[in-house]
């Protein structure tokens, strides 16, 4: 396992700063990583905030050299520290890594379902899972994720692990959900329709994502736009708005994070 070595003093208040800014603007859904190095700043924001602990929905996610057995808990107790929480709302394997750290996703998801049985997560699921890996943990453990999360916005619809992941009942999560790189946020077709509506582009994204089911946990480091993308709940788009952005999907061209088939930590 290795230390939080990202975690410095003064990352920590950057990050808490941000978290205080979002949690005024509304947001009760945190999403960090073991990776990020932000779990101690989240960790500050939350005390800080005064918010009752059952508002809040806090999910983590195990980072990559932390699969072995011992490693897992050991690390989930580290994450629970760092957040100053005793129990988290949601904990997914960030990718499904197979032995490169001496661990094996499989198992690591047999150990997640005990520590959900223990209390220590309340629930559990799996991140930038493909269709085989998750038809394995399904296979060997009996029980299903909760939440898959994977890129997804309108220029990569991620066809295959949406539907894999509807097949199992997991609800689909969307990181990256305005197109990370920018790009769908200056597209024409989705200006066309944020002008119909009098909403930025960023927010007719938000809105094509909840109307299609997924959850969207958009970043923003900036107050204006943390506002922006919470108001997304007084409007909706028709359906020929929808299939006009759903026909903007590139397929795998249009990923810009990592390829979980091929990607190794
Ligand atoms: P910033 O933090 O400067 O606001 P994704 O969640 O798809 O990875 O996208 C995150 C990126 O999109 C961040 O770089 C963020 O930049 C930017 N972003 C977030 N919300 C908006 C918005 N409403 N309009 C434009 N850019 C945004």
């Amino acid at each position: 396992m290795q230390p939080d070595r990202k975690s410095s003093d003064a990352n920590a208040e950057t990050t808490a700063n941000i978290v205080s800014q979002a949690l005024e603007a509304g947001y009760r859904h945190i999403d960090t990583a073991q990776s990020y190095g932000t779990e101690r700043g989240v960790g500050r924001a939350i005390a800080a905030s005064g918010i009752a602990r059952d508002e809040l929905f806090i999910t983590s996610k195990l980072a990559n050299d932390n699969h072995a057995p011992d490693d897992v808990r050991r690390s989930v107790n580290q994450t629970l520290n760092n957040l100053g929480l005793d129990q988290l709302d949601l904990f997914l394997i960030h990718w499904p890594l197979p032995t490169l750290y001496g661990g094996d996703y499989a198992s690591t998801w047999a150990t997640l379902t005990e520590l959900v049985a223990e209390g220590r997560l309340r629930s559990a699921g799996v991140s930038n899972f493909q269709p085989a890996h998750l038809d394995r943990i399904v296979a060997e453990t009996g029980i299903t994720p909760v939440v898959n999360q994977f890129e997804l916005h309108p220029y990569f619809a991620n066809d295959e692990a949406c539907e894999a992941s509807r097949r199992h009942g997991i609800a689909v999560e969307a990181h990256s959900p305005l197109g990370h790189n920018r790009a769908p946020l200056t597209d024409d077709t989705i200006g066309q329709v944020a002008a119909a509506h009098g909403k930025s582009t960023a927010q007719v994204i938000l809105r094509w994502h909840m109307q299609h089911g997924h959850i969207a946990i958009p970043k923003s480091t900036r107050p204006q736009r943390m506002h922006e993308n919470i108001a997304v709940f007084d409007f909706e788009l028709t359906p020929d708005q929808m299939a006009s952005i759903d026909a903007l999907n590139r397929g795998p061209t249009g990923r810009v994070g990592p390829n979980p088939d091929t990607y190794e930590g």
